[in-house]
């Protein structure tokens, strides 16, 4: 997954929508659609004063919330720049996923390429061919609604930070999972570990190796977990968001274990019954609408299926949200490595149905080592 992040904006604040000019204010939970982005997704060309003044207004208090400053007057006026255009991305993007709320976010000021080639960090598109297929699991009387973070089994959200290392918070994020429901204990494991450590190549593509903050794929970095021996605890290796270190990883501290791993079929139900049973499973995704994503569940008419992103699939819902004239719709809810200023206090949802965003296309469900009984 492309996880590279461009800009250090480790520091982030809530953001909902980024105040408004007039009285007739958002409600502080997102609800509400920013009338900036109304006025715009109106067919404003953005060409009005009335724009310009209000883009203004909302780059001072952008700058603010985000604590953003920039080098030169030259870079400041480009940015505004690209923070209009996303102002009117935010818009489309409002349109095309009218059930989430989109807006300014702490990436509002980069281009969408920027927003890619440091933020995300998914590597291949492709698994190789002899992934291991996970069994085909029982799915009636599953739950209607299932959340493993009410469970114990998910560590609070971290943050990437600039570096497109997002493969190895997916991974960690399931291995964290799986050693929960192993041995009933949750530990925060480390990400630098991978960064700094994984170079699994894909034996089939050249080139294809995990590569720190040039992105990685979770499945390897399973590979690489079991041929290491396991991961150490996120304390006793911490994240740097940097890929220039040598690999400090220390077998005497070794904290987690990889038993197996496997990739779950492109089912909707496969992929519930295998969350179920076998923890928080790792997922890749199309991370454009993520860009711009306030809260609510996202549902785009149109989204692309290119994945780019590593994320962990945590819970569903059965009742999220209700297009106009039909039944309350189903959902995933994600956890996102973006800190916990970004979306729903850090976390996603997103429709479930009809494989949105890709979200269904590259799913991994890794086992752990029961290391108590060792
Ligand atoms: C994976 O490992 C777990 C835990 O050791 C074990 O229960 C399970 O049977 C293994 N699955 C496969 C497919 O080998």
């Amino acid at each position: 997954m492309d996880c590279r992040i461009a800009y250090s904006l480790f520091v982030i604040s809530h953001f909902l929508f980024v105040g408004v000019i007039t009285a007739e204010t958002f409600s502080a939970d997102g609800s509400e659609v920013d009338p900036l982005i109304r006025q715009v997704t109106n067919g404003d060309d953005g060409a009005d004063p009335q724009f310009l003044t209000a883009a203004e207004h909302h780059f001072l208090l952008f700058k603010k919330r985000f604590k953003k400053s920039y080098g030169s007057q030259e870079e400041h006026d480009y940015r505004f720049k690209v923070f209009q255009d996303n102002l009117r991305r935010a818009a489309r993007h409002q349109k095309l996923d009218p059930s989430a709320t989109h807006g300014v976010t702490q990436f509002s000021d980069l281009t969408p390429a920027e927003f890619r080639n440091t933020y995300l960090g998914l590597r291949r598109l492709r698994l190789p061919d002899d992934a291991t297929e996970a069994p085909i699991l029982p799915t009636d009387n599953l739950p209607e609604d299932f959340d493993w973070r009410e469970k114990g089994a998910v560590t609070p959200v971290k943050n990437q930070g600039s570096c497109g290392s997002c493969w190895s918070f997916s991974t960690t994020g399931a291995l964290e999972g799986a050693h929960f429901l192993a041995t009933g204990k949750l530990v925060s494991l480390s990400e630098q570990q991978l960064v700094d450590c994984d170079h699994e190549c894909d034996p089939e593509e050249a080139g294809a190796c995990d590569s720190g903050c040039n992105g990685g794929l979770m499945n390897s970095a399973f590979e690489y977990t079991l041929k290491a021996g396991g991961l150490m605890l996120e304390e006793d290796y911490p994240y740097t968001g940097t890929d220039r270190g040598t690999c400090k990883f220390d077998k005497t501290k070794i904290a987690a274990k990889v038993a197996n791993f496997s990739v779950v079929s492109l089912d909707e139900d496969q992929i519930a019954a295998n969350l179920v049973k076998n923890g928080p499973l790792a997922v890749a995704i199309n991370a454009v609408f993520m860009q711009t994503y306030i809260g609510g569940v996202s549902c785009p008419y149109i989204c692309s299926k290119r994945l780019d992103h590593g994320v962990l699939l945590v819970g569903y819902g059965s009742a999220g949200y209700a297009p106009i004239r039909m039944k309350d719709k189903p959902y995933w809810v994600i956890k996102n490595s973006w800190g916990e200023t970004w979306g729903e206090n850090g976390f996603y949802k997103i429709c479930r149905g009809r494989n949105i965003c890709g979200v269904d296309s590259l799913v991994s469900s890794v086992a752990a080592v029961n290391t108590n009984s060792q």
